[in-house]
């Protein structure tokens, strides 16, 4: 009986049908009524007892193996005959990954940098975990100044020394340390600054800032920088004009504000009725800087500006809530596509 049952273990095992009816075949042949299941279910009536819950069991597997085996052939078959299954319909079209867009802050970044890279300008990058000599005191902050309040600035607590750059022009500090001039780099980043989080402030946001250091670099060539940008970014009727300010690195410093390109400068809501909107601080790098970076002020003079990038991607596309820009929100994200 042993030998009747491993012979049909094998067979079992080496069925191999070619065809659905082949299958059935099989079926009757070993479990049918008058099937070689059946023959050895007979035989077993014969066995003495003390045999009996062996071969129960070793009778009882072998069934339920045929079964399992039959049902496995039998489902193999009908996925490979269903003209429907997908999976062989070498025809239908793929299923594509959706493809993303650019963030609209990196496709603002890039052209800022790629209209300064025409100028002859070359990206530098630093830091973002900064010290206070590179943000604050070789850029001529005096000790007590505001900025450096604790309301202002991301400190590190174990040591107030380590902070979260508030600009990127600890780049330019970083620069002039390693290299002589002429320097003319754009320096793009990340920046942090303690506000609370509001519809035109944010704890985090992106700066680019420029820096061109040479013998004879005059106020003119900074204005004329800066008119040439404006047109670029902003379209060839773009005006620009400046108004004095104050920076602790820059002497003279000025503000630039350029002609409202949603009104063409005849006052609207955007603009505050004014025809002029604010991009960016600008100056006249200070001799204290340079010196405090070991550039002679007496043989050198540059001119140094700097922008949110996300402000003039709110001009540029007329977003009205900054925060909108750091919800990778698909549906607000996916509408700049190629704008720029
Ligand atoms: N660092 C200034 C800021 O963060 C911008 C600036 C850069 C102004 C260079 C003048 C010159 O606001």
């Amino acid at each position: 009986m042993i030998d009747k049952i491993n012979n049909l273990l094998k067979r079992v095992e080496e069925f191999r049908p070619q065809a659905a009816a082949e299958i059935e075949e099989f079926r009757v042949r070993m479990l049918g009524r008058k099937g070689e299941m059946n023959d050895i279910f007979e035989e077993f009536k014969k066995v003495s007892p003390e045999l009996k819950k062996e071969f129960g069991q070793k009778i009882n597997a072998l069934k339920n193996l045929i079964a399992d085996k039959i049902a496995a052939l039998k489902a193999e078959m009908a996925d490979a005959e269903d003209p429907s299954d997908a999976s062989l319909d070498m025809t239908r079209p793929g299923t594509n990954d959706p493809i993303g867009s650019r963030h609209p802050i990196s496709t603002v970044k890039n052209r800022i940098v790629e209209i300064f890279a025409r100028m002859g300008y070359t990206v530098a990058e630093g830091p973002e975990i900064e010290d206070d000599w590179h943000v604050f005191s070789a850029l001529n902050f005096p000790p007590e100044h505001p900025a450096r309040d604790m309301q202002d600035t991301f400190f590190i607590r174990k040591n107030p020394d380590i902070l979260l750059r508030t600009h990127t022009s600890s780049i330019q500090v970083r620069t002039m340390e390693k290299q002589k001039p002429p320097i003319r780099v754009i320096c793009p980043g990340r920046v942090f600054r303690n506000e609370a989080i509001s519809y035109r402030a944010h704890c985090i946001f992106h700066q680019v800032e420029g820096l061109y250091i040479d013998e004879n670099v005059s106020f003119a060539d900074l204005k004329q920088s800066i008119l040439y940008f404006a047109k670029e970014m902003f379209g060839e009727k773009a005006r620009i004009r400046m108004r004095p300010s104050y920076f602790p690195f820059t002497e003279p410093s000025a503000e630039v504000d350029v002609s409202c390109n949603l009104c063409g400068g005849k006052g609207c809501n955007v603009c505050k009725h004014t025809g002029w909107l604010e991009i960016m601080g600008c100056g006249m790098v200070d001799p204290n800087v340079l010196e405090a970076s070991g550039i002679d002020p007496k043989k050198y003079s540059g001119f140094a500006f700097g922008m949110g990038v996300e402000r003039i991607a709110m001009l540029k596309y007329g977003v009205k809530d900054l925060r909108l820009y750091f919800e990778n929100d698909v549906r607000f994200l996916r509408q700049f596509d190629s704008v720029l």
